[in-house]
């Protein structure tokens, strides 16, 4: 019979959120509900550790299991894990963090598997970064014996039991940030099986920003008409206009304060939008004479240091130009390459349509831009 020992019963101090972490929702679901459900298929018994303070928040998310329930935290982790043993009834025990909700049925599979064969199973890997020893000078091991250890971690029950009574008899066991090292301090050398990099411990309030944010953007001008340039009314009078930093030949200017160039208006909204930013009517207001004529392509560029500067880069980006004229195909190659190198990515994709002679942009009088961005 196999147990599971949850242990939940931590404050997350380290996320700094509003709940304590195994409650943040991702996705809509608990960090807890997440791990609980992948050990669910595995565990004849599931015994979910908890501060007295957060009882009656868990019982609610346990219903879905009949075999499921809480047995009260120490507090410390070791603490934590030898009182749930007193209550453990399977002869293989499985200690998993609620704080990884990423862990797979592979690990789960595994870590049960090298239980029944080697009597232990540690989910770890190998380092990839290197490690030193610090205080008494600086020593770099070699990373050749180095693993980093994640959980779950397996044992037959009445064996861990009597490395935790032992390490309680030493007055250890708070020594101990993990039930391996106790194990092999009390008990025997533990076996490692291979774990996974998704499985992740949350720990930090940066773990649980999503991986990824989509953003998206518009941007609409008029064309000048010609009599109005000609009577200074427009500000503008050129014969192209600006669209992804290329100058398109067109016989009527478009009415803006920077540049005009309504694709990157859009995709810089797009982008600021992802990382939750205001807008570009906030960042590079029009009534700031620093932005008259400004060249959108350096905006662009200020926008991408916010975007890297809070932690993110572009995976792909996706623009769609509305005009009934110029034609726009034999520019859309050169708009793609200033927009890759502005966005440092290469999956960008631009199209150019008309509006069926529909609306201000089938009548020639505007020009509409949107741009999606996904940041990573
Ligand atoms: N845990 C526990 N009992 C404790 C301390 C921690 O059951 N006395 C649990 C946590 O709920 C978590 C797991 O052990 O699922 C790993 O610990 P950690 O990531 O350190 O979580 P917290 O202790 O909650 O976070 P922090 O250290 O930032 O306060
Ligand atoms: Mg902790």
């Amino acid at each position: 019979m196999i147990s599971l020992i949850l242990c939940a019963a931590g404050s997350g101090e380290r996320a700094n959120l509003p709940v304590n972490k195994i409650f943040y929702p991702l996705e809509g679901m608990p960090v807890l509900c997440r791990s609980l459900s992948a050990f669910a298929p595995f565990a004849d018994e599931m015994l979910v550790c908890c501060r007295a303070e957060d009882e009656a928040d868990i019982l609610p998310l346990l219903s879905p299991y009949e075999n499921a329930r809480t047995v009260r935290g120490g507090a410390t982790r070791a603490e934590t894990v030898r009182l749930a043993l007193e209550a453990v009834s399977g002869d293989i025990v499985l200690v998993h963090d609620a704080a990884r909700p990423f862990v797979t049925a592979k690990i789960i599979r595994d870590c049960i598997e090298s239980v029944k064969t080697y009597g232990s199973g540690v989910c770890s890997l190998p380092a990839t970064d290197t490690v030193v020893f610090t205080g008494k000078g600086y020593e770099t091991p070699s990373r050749d014996h180095i693993y980093t250890v994640q959980t779950p971690q397996g044992f037959r029950t009445d064996r861990l039991r009597a490395a935790y009574a032992a390490a309680l008899c030493a007055g250890a066991c708070d020594r101990f940030t993990d039930d391996s090292g106790l194990y092999a301090a009390y008990a025997e050398e533990p076996r490692l099986f291979r774990g996974d990099r998704c499985n992740v411990k949350l720990t930090y309030p940066e773990d649980f920003t999503p991986a990824a944010r989509v953003g998206f953007g518009t941007d609409t001008h008029a064309f000048a008409h010609q009599d109005e340039i000609d009577r200074g009314i427009a500000r503008l009078n050129l014969n192209y206009i600006k669209l992804c930093g290329v100058a398109v030949p067109s016989d009527r200017a478009i009415e803006a304060h920077s540049d005009g160039d309504v694709p990157v208006h859009a995709l810089m909204d797009a982008l600021l939008s992802a990382i939750g930013e205001r807008d570009i009517g906030y960042h590079f207001p029009d009534t700031d004479p620093a932005y008259a004529g400004a060249d959108s392509m350096k905006l662009l560029e200020r926008v991408m240091k916010m975007v890297h500067g809070g932690g993110f880069s572009v995976k792909n980006a996706s623009v769609s130009i509305l005009c009934e004229r110029p034609r726009l195909s034999p520019y859309i190659e050169n708009m793609r390459n200033n927009l890759r190198a502005a966005l440092g990515c290469e999956a960008v994709g631009i199209a150019a349509g008309t509006n069926e002679k529909l609306g201000y942009i089938g009548e020639g009088r505007g020009i509409t831009a949107y741009a999606t961005v996904l940041l990573k």
